[in-house]
């Protein structure tokens, strides 16, 4: 087994506490210390999640020098700026998706990791789950024949007050930035590079877009049939790839255990993952990656990042410019 790696967390509110579970689990990640602007707060996520030390402001974590890698959890118009700071304090980072909230902060922030020749990935953990790296298998080997059409969803009740950061949008709100980003990042993955794509939206009375249907055109010949929302009654966030010879269904895909093959409609054989969790492999492969030396993660690259955020600043600015706001 290589070097354990200490892990600093930035942000412990509501996702953090998934991520941390996990973290903890990961045999060589040492879980050193945690940044909240409240110590209180960070002191008692340490307590809760077996963090060694707790601080109170974010400034001071990127100073310990028992940490190796930060991990940013806090709204992504945070991102930049924290991310920004880890590096220039000589951290590897491990930021939230969306890396940033623009194509081109997105990209400033890759050239400061480049420079600086330090690891930065965006984590975007579901290209790393073994069930979507399964379906992606099946397709690359011609189990499905021509890969046609991929239908993904992520569909959901969210929060209606004001200042949820979903609602908000001086914090990033928004359905696409939020989930929006999966179906799309799916379809990249496993479609290849999108060449075009369409949407049509809704806005919010705070003006950030709830509901979204996107279309997107790849090189490889396929498309893709994409939604998301914060104001569905019933969830929907399964993905169905439709080709030529079989199709393979991915259940809850974002955070997927499972993948069907199926031809004529009837299964052929079912990928079953183990219960080691949604951001376990994400988290294996940064440190995999560190043992190596590299600054980006060969799972999520990148040119991945870039070309996912190209589209999405796409998608956004054209609902954006032709919603109305209630
Ligand atoms: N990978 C996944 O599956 C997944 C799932 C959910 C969310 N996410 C991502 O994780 C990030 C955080 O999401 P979340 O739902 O965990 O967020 P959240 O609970 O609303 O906020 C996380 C933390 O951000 C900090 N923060 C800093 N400045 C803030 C401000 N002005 N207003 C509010 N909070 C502020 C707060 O920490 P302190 O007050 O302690 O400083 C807060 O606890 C987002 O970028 C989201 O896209 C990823």
């Amino acid at each position: 087994m290589s070097s354990p790696y200490g892990w600093g967390l930035i942000g412990p509110g509501r996702f953090a506490r998934e991520f941390a579970d996990e973290l903890r689990r990961a045999g060589r990640a040492k879980c050193v210390s945690v940044a909240s602007r409240n110590i209180e707060k960070s002191s008692s996520f340490a307590n809760e999640f077996g963090f060694t030390r707790a601080y109170g402001s974010y400034e001071e974590i990127v100073t310990d020098n028992e940490v190796d890698i930060i991990y940013v959890v806090v709204p992504h118009v945070f991102h930049r700026k924290i991310a920004e700071m880890a590096l220039n304090a000589g951290k590897a980072v491990l930021c939230e998706k969306p890396l940033t909230t623009s194509f081109a902060d997105s990209k400033a922030l890759i050239e400061l990791a480049r420079e600086r020749g330090l690891f930065l990935m965006e984590a975007m953990k579901t290209g790393f789950l073994p069930a979507i790296k399964q379906a992606k298998k099946w397709i690359d080997s011609g189990e499905i024949g021509d890969p046609k059409i991929l239908k993904a969803d992520f569909c959901f009740s969210g929060p209606s007050d004001p200042e949820d950061r979903l609602m908000n949008a001086s914090l990033g709100g928004g359905a696409l930035l939020d989930v929006g980003v999966y179906p799309v990042f799916l379809a990249q993955h496993l479609f290849g590079d999108i060449e075009s794509a369409q949407a049509e939206g809704t806005l919010t009375h705070t003006g950030v877009e709830d509901s979204c249907v996107i279309s997107t055109r790849h090189r490889s010949g396929g498309i893709g049939a994409l939604s998301c929302s914060f104001r569905s009654n019933d969830e929907a966030m399964d993905a169905t790839i439709l080709g030529t010879e079989g199709s393979i269904e991915i259940p809850v895909f974002h955070k997927a255990n499972r993948a069907i093959l199926k031809r004529n409609g009837t299964p052929v054989e079912t990928y079953q993952a183990d219960q080691s969790g949604m951001v376990y492999a994400e988290i294996e492969s940064v440190m995999d990656a560190l043992d190596h030396n590299l600054i980006e993660c060969p799972g999520h690259t990148h040119s991945d990042t870039l070309n996912l955020a190209k589209t999405i600043d796409q998608i956004r600015s054209a609902i954006l410019q032709q919603g109305e706001i209630p």
